[in-house]
């Protein structure tokens, strides 16, 4: 499950309705997945785009998203860095980030206009949905690997656009689920 945590007022929220409800007060949708058949994490993208059938064509409908890919990296990916560089700066998107993730961890930081930055450490099980417009990061934990899926209303929207406001630079891009080892030093 997602857990969530507010640096700057020193909380973190660890219980399903605390997370849900803290998400959805700041606009971001959170929920978790069950397949209705479920399939290994390493299974191929058209067997877990297959699995996952049902809830995409739900998603699809209530939120126009038109395409559904699997994406995996891990340490072994090429170019890893550098695509990790799009994102972990502050940025927004013209569409939604629709991501569940299959396996692996992931940080999203958001900005909301309005109150405190949070940080959600996503894993498997969970769908979270970044509307369009929100401000935000995203780090992979030190292990570097996550599998998810995406969802897409136009994959030409998804495209960064930075803020610069360097505001991500106050936060440290570390994870700290309880199955989660600390890694050695910051990772930037
Ligand atoms: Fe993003």
């Amino acid at each position: 499950m997602a857990l969530v945590k507010i640096p700057d007022e020193n909380r973190t929220l660890a219980d399903a309705a605390s997370v849900t409800q803290c998400l959805a007060e700041v606009g971001i949708h959170y929920e978790r997945w069950q397949p209705s058949h479920p399939v290994e994490a390493d299974a191929s993208p058209e067997e877990i785009l297959a699995s996952y059938a049902p809830e995409i064509e739900k998603l699809k409908a209530q939120g126009g998203y038109v395409t559904a890919d699997v994406i995996s990296v891990n340490p072994q990916t090429q170019g890893l860095e550098a695509m990790l560089a799009k994102f972990n700066r502050e940025h927004w998107h013209d569409e939604d980030e629709v991501r569940f993730i299959l396996s692996g961890r992931g940080l999203f930081h958001i900005r909301p206009r309005q109150g405190p930055v949070m940080a959600i450490e996503v894993e498997a099980g969970d769908l979270i949905r970044v509307p369009r417009g929100t401000w935000h990061w995203f780090d992979l934990c030190s292990d570097r690997q996550i599998r998810a899926i995406r969802l897409f209303q136009d994959p030409s929207g998804w495209t960064p656009h930075y803020t610069d406001s360097r505001v991500d630079q106050n936060y440290q891009p570390v994870c700290w689920g309880p199955q989660y080892i600390p890694p050695q030093a910051t990772l930037r």
